[in-house]
């Protein structure tokens, strides 16, 4: 088959080279954001008399055809055509003869590859801020039936500060509102056009970017065609959002692997969540949430493995940028999967109140208030901290907990101890004492759901 290039060449391509530099075999993924694409230039062509409006109805209807032959899998995709752009453009000849090959009058596939990406990138964006939200809402359904609900709340990994159980929930809503708005963010680069940039230089034809980018939808054309065909920053900015995004889903999955250990026995993953062993009939193990923490590493390399790419690329296109779609193809299959795993695994999570709190009535996780009560009372807090060190080390020398103390026994420590420091030592009283905008009392964080509610509801 002869090459829609084959003009100035006079030998067959080498098979091997034909494979190596071949994209269709995942640049078929843009098929429709190809079509779509070509559709507003073809428009565009014919409108501003660049090929004639019969010509541009009669290619309309032949990407239509092709379209619906790439839905219907009928479509059969060569390597001889090297990528989407071409092999789309052999059918659309194929299927309307040779007037077919008007429609690349005035582009030329680093603009229109390029306008593929935007096109793709900004379709996933919208769709991964509501899967986002959908998970906000999945932590807010917990967060609602735990705002009474106390675990102990750990710094280094140590029992630290007994917290509500919404109020741990209410931090990963917060991570994930800020990625939304990194991605709402990203949608602004993402959504300029870089058609009309031709090659690199712009179009000897009398085109029109404005009308094109109105017909895509986006909100602005790019200023300078060398820098709408080498730009990459906007994918960049994706996976940089996507590797936070990984990133907190990661650190979530550890905590529910972490809690739902025996050790932990905090949560427990709805069946439908988890897997068994194919040789220990007890095991019920947390694959979702550990596939997700390691997937996250394939994400990162991505990243990294981009902005390596474009380090040093001169301008403008370079056939290095082909090697962009890989890993932002796989970014998106990684990050869908993940969230759309999280939503259902979070909301049908069983949350095991009573051990949580067991866990909180066997640590020292109310040293810092008993310290603050001595505060209250008039000693200075370093002093006050040296008391309390001392009352848990004679408690752990004695098999005991702080509630566990008689008021004789706190007394050694210091004259200030009174019978009120039982209701101190409480885990609720801790709880609701750290009653500041942002904090673990209940108030607060009933405060926080009804916030992130209402946020949730704008949208
Ligand atoms: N398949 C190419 C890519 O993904 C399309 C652009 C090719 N442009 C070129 N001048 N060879 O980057």
């Amino acid at each position: 088959m002869s090459k829609l290039w084959g003009g100035r060449f006079t030998k067959k391509t080498n098979q091997l080279v034909e494979e190596y530099t071949a994209s269709i075999g995942f640049d078929q993924e843009l098929a429709e954001e190809d079509i779509q694409g070509s559709l507003a230039h073809v428009t565009m062509l014919g409108k501003q008399g660049i090929i004639p409006e019969e010509d541009a109805q009669t290619i309309r209807e032949g990407l239509q055809k092709v379209l619906q032959k790439i839905r219907s899998g009928e479509a059969e995709y060569t390597i001889g055509d090297e990528d989407i752009h071409m092999n789309v453009e052999r059918m659309l000849i194929e299927e309307i003869g040779p007037v077919g090959g008007k429609l690349h009058t005035g582009r030329s596939r680093n603009d229109q590859v390029a306008t593929d990406m935007h096109l793709y990138l900004r379709r996933r964006v919208v769709e991964f801020v509501d899967m986002l939200e959908k998970l906000q809402g999945a932590l807010l359904l917990q967060a609602k039936q735990h705002t009474s609900t106390i675990l102990p709340g750990y710094t280094h990994l140590q029992r630290a500060q007994p917290i509500l159980f919404a109020h741990h929930l209410l931090a990963y809503v917060s991570m994930f509102q800020r990625d939304i708005e990194r991605l709402q963010d990203a949608y602004k680069r993402i959504n300029v056009l870089p058609l009309g940039a031709g090659a690199l230089a712009g179009t000897t034809f009398p085109i029109d970017r404005h009308f094109v980018a109105e017909q895509l939808g986006f909100a602005s054309v790019y200023e300078n065609s060398l820098d709408a065909v080498s730009d990459r920053d906007f994918i960049v900015e994706f996976l940089a959002a996507a590797s936070l995004i990984m990133m907190h889903l990661s650190r979530m999955s550890e905590e529910l692997i972490l809690w739902s250990s025996t050790e932990f026995n905090f949560v427990e993953l709805d069946d439908a969540f988890c897997t068994g062993s194919s040789i220990m009939p007890q095991k019920k193990n947390p694959d979702v949430p550990e596939l997700v923490r390691g997937k996250t590493g394939r994400v990162y390399g991505h990243l990294v493995g981009l902005l390596t790419l474009l380090k040093s690329l001169p301008l403008a296109y370079n056939k290095d940028m082909q090697e962009d779609k890989e890993g932002m193809l796989d970014t998106v299959k990684t990050l869908q999967g993940a969230l759309q795993l999280f939503a259902p695994m979070i909301a049908t999570m069983k949350v095991n109140g009573e051990q949580m709190r067991q866990a909180v009535n066997q640590d020292f996780s109310n040293a810092t208030d008993i310290a603050d009560y001595l505060v209250n009372k008039g000693l200075p807090f370093r002093q006050a901290h040296e008391v309390i060190g001392k009352t848990v080390l004679y408690c752990i020398q004695h098999h005991k907990f702080l509630l566990h103390l008689e008021l004789d026994e706190f007394r050694q420590f210091s004259e200030l101890f009174d019978g009120d420091i039982y209701e101190v030592l409480k885990p609720e009283q801790v709880v609701n004492a750290r009653n500041v905008y942002g904090g673990t009392a209940k108030p607060q964080v009933e405060g926080a759901i009804v916030r992130a509610e209402a946020a949730l509801e704008q949208t």
